[in-house]
Formats: C-alpha cells, structure tokens, sequence
C-alpha cells in the first residue's frame, strides 16, 4: 500500500512483546476509530466498481495492510493518505486479477470476502482455501453453497478453491437462500455478490452484525439496492453497475469493549467519544452487571469504575446476542470479580486457549465442553504468555493490568492485526505499559 503519510501510530516496527505492570486506575479520553470487521469487507467492495474510492475513518491496523496487498494483487492500487482515509483505485473488470494468492489468505481468514466481489465482476474467481485457526475450524461452505444459488459452480484442487459464472451473459443470478446459520462474513460476501447479480436475491437467517449495515450503506451508495441489512431477511436487486463514492467506516465495537473492559478492571474513568451504544448494547449491559458505571451523553460514553467486580453469567450468540469477540475480555475480568461466573461459547468450538495463558496467570478458571466456570480471585499472577489472537492478545494485557508484578505478552503482533496501538492507548490513560 502507498502511503502518502508514512510512519503513523500504527507502525509497530516489528515488535513482538508487550510488558504490562500493575496499573490504575486508567483515567482519559479514547478515539476508538473505524471497526476492522467493517473495513476489510468495504475494501473488498470497492472492487465492484471501476474508479476511484475513498474510505475514511480506517482504522492503522496490519489487518487493513493485508487487504490492501490483497486487493493490490487483484490489480487495483491502495493508497493511504492523511487523516485515516485510504483510497483505493479500481480498473476495469478486464484489468483484474481473479486470484487471491495463497501468502495473503493463509495471513488473514477475512480474505475469503474478495471471492463474492471477484465473481460478480469478473464472473470466475480462483480463492486460496482458508485454513483453520486457534479458535477451531472455520469451514466456508456456507459462502460456496450460496453462490452456486446464485448460479456459480466449484471445484477444488492444489488447495484452491475456483468458482465460475455458469451464466452466458457471465452474470450471477438473484437466488432465495437461507442460511444454516447467521454467519456474519457470509453474509457480506453474498450480499456483495448480489448486488451485481440479474433479478433479486433474498438471503434469509442473515446475520444482523452493525457492520453489515454499513457494508450495506457503502454498497448502496455506489448505487446498489439492498434493503433490510440488520434484519435476519437481505433483499438485493441487482443492478448493471456500480460506481465509486466515499464512505465512512463505523466506529468498532470490539475496541471499544476492550477498553471499557481495562476501566472497569483497574477503576477509574474513562470516555469515548465516538462509542456507538446501539451497536453494543448486550456488552454494556454485562459490563453495568459487574459494577460499571455507564452514562451516554453529548460527550459521548463515560464509563466510571472502582475496580471492584461483580461476577455474572453469559453465553455468545450472533448478533445481537453476545459477541463471541467480546467474551475473552470478559471472561478476564470475572477472574478477579467477586463470585463465581458462567461464561458459554456457542459460536467457536475452540475459542478458549487464551484461558489456559490466563490459568499460568493464576487464574481459576474450570473448563467444561463450550462452558467455562471461572471462580474471581483477588488479583493475577504477573507471567510471560503468549497471544493466540487478536482478542486473546488484547485480554492478556489487560489482565496483566491487574497483576502482581510485570506480565510479558509475547507474539502480540496478533494484537496489532485488530488495535491501532493498543500499548500506546492505554499508556496514555495512565497504565504502566511499553512494547519490547
Ligand atoms: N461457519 C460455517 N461455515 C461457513 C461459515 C461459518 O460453518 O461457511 C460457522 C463458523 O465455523 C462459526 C459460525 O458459523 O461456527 C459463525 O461464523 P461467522 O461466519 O459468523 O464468523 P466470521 O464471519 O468468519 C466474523 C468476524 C470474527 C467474529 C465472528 C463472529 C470478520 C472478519 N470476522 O467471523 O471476528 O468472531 O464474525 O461474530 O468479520 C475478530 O475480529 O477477531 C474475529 C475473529
């Protein structure tokens, strides 16, 4: 990617620790900045449409670096300038490069979105097959089942998946599909195949996640017509063409979870003033559940905490249940609330390695099947782990918070996949913390 700014906040310069000591209470201001979760999928949409796009509020994540090699290997140019905006240049449907390569899928599992886009423009698409990852297996038959509704076909070999436009006019079809399960990825990539498609798609059991609607709003705005994203029935009409335009990314929920969660962990007081409350309703109120004050003003979202907890059940559900994202910063402030907590994960079978790291932290925490029973202790026990992912990466920070002694956070370049710079932030709120 080019880069009219070089340098920026998010330039970690390859470091892989982070130390953390004992810290609070965490008192400040954060930007929390655009959602990773929206911004790979609108990235992945500018390739629907020739000329020249503009994305702002995106977040300096590597995450974003990834696509933007991506969608450079598929022949378009990326650019980010100043002020958190990236642009990104698309040619003509006969210049693009229907193959996203091996090295870039096996990096980032979301690349798989590119494969609706590429297919809708260029009516055949050779794909990497994703792997799976530390929190289980993460299959995509639900993406290629959908698609060939909408009149693609399949085949696999040397671990490509390559898929292929049965129409003449080398055009999708508008298809009724129901999905098995809301799959939040899924449905951006149907959703993106179909807006180009001939006739009407209907997708049924989608999944409601806020970065679907603003998938939706990008895509409408480049003169799509979706209507009903954020409901669990998508209705698309396809259309001959689209063209670029400028979009703002919404602001991500997850950071903002981790963040309030550090707060509430350490005590103290905490705004944010880009927050979107309507996104994370279920997370505040869990976070309300265990002793934090939440107040929603004109300035934004102001937490107040005393660090001391409270413990309280939850289990993941698609939106808008609770995030399965949200769950490892969590299930990292229940082990030192007061009580014993109930934590179940229905979307990721293996979503729960970072507990053995919180464990070698002290941690008392039993696990059983998709359930975890995590019994609060007075504080952690400072250690050197290891970061699995990005949100297991973000949790063992904070629990390093809250540690006696220093806590050393290896592999964390997981964390800078999804956190601008989460060392820095939460430095600058007050916590002892510093990359190695
Ligand atoms: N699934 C299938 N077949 C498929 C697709 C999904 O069986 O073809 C299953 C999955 O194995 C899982 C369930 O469906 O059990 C839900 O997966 P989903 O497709 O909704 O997840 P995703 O779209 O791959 C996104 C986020 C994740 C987030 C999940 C759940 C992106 C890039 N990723 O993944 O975010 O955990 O939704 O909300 O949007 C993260 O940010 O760190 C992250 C992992």
């Amino acid at each position: 990617m080019g880069h009219a700014n070089p340098g920026g906040s998010g330039d970690t310069g390859g470091m892989s620790s982070v130390v953390v000591e004992p810290s609070g209470p965490l008192v400040g201001t954060v930007e929390v900045g655009g959602a990773k979760n929206s911004v790979l999928k609108l990235m992945a949409a500018c390739l629907l449409a020739e000329g020249r796009h503009t994305l702002r509020n995106v977040p300096q994540i590597t995450d974003v670096d990834i696509m933007a090699e991506m969608l450079e290997a598929l022949g378009a140019t990326v650019t980010r300038e100043p002020g958190d905006v990236v642009v990104i240049d698309t040619p003509a449907a006969d210049q693009l490069i229907a193959e996203a390569p091996y090295e870039l899928v096996e990096k980032m599992r979301a690349s798989i979105v590119v494969l609706g886009p590429l297919l809708a423009r260029c009516g055949r698409a050779k794909v990497s097959m994703p792997g799976g990852d530390d929190f289980g297996s993460r299959p995509i038959d639900f993406h290629l089942l959908g698609l060939e509704a909408m009149g693609a076909t399949f085949s696999t070999s040397h671990g490509f998946v390559e898929g292929e436009v049965g129409d003449s006019s080398g055009r999708l079809v508008g298809a009724h599909i129901v999905l098995d399960f809301p799959s939040h990825t899924t449905t951006d990539n149907l959703v993106m195949a179909a807006v180009l498609a001939k006739g009407t798609t209907v997708i049924d059991n989608a999944a409601r996640e806020p970065e679907v609607q603003d998938l939706a709003a990008l895509l409408n705005a480049m003169g799509a017509n979706v209507c009903g994203a954020g409901t669990s029935r998508i209705e698309i009409d396809g259309v001959e063409e689209l063209s670029a335009t400028s979009h703002a990314v919404i602001t991500d929920r997850v950071v903002a979870a981790t963040y309030l969660t550090a707060v509430a962990m350490t005590g103290g007081e905490l705004v944010l003033p880009d927050a979107r409350v309507e996104h994370m309703d279920m997370f505040l109120r869990k976070l309300a559940a265990i002793g934090v004050e939440l107040d929603h003003g004109p300035q934004g979202l102001r937490a107040t905490a005393s660090g001391a907890l409270r413990a309280v059940d939850v289990a993941t559900l698609p939106y808008p249940g609770f995030a399965t994202d949200y769950k490892p910063f969590l299930v990292t402030a229940l082990c030192v609330a007061d009580g014993v907590s109930i934590v179940t994960e229905n979307l990721f079978s293996g979503r729960f390695r970072y507990v053995d790291e919180l464990r070698r932290m002290g941690a008392d925490i039993r696990t059983e099947g998709h359930h975890v029973v995590v019994r609060g202790i007075e504080r952690f026990s400072g250690a050197p782990v290891k970061a699995a992912d990005i949100r297991a990466g973000a949790a063992l920070v904070l629990a390093g918070l809250v540690a006696d002694g220093p806590t050393v956070v290896g592999d964390a370049e997981h964390i800078d996949r999804g956190y601008a710079d989460l060392p820095g932030t939460l430095a600058a709120l007050g916590a002892r913390i510093w990359r190695q």
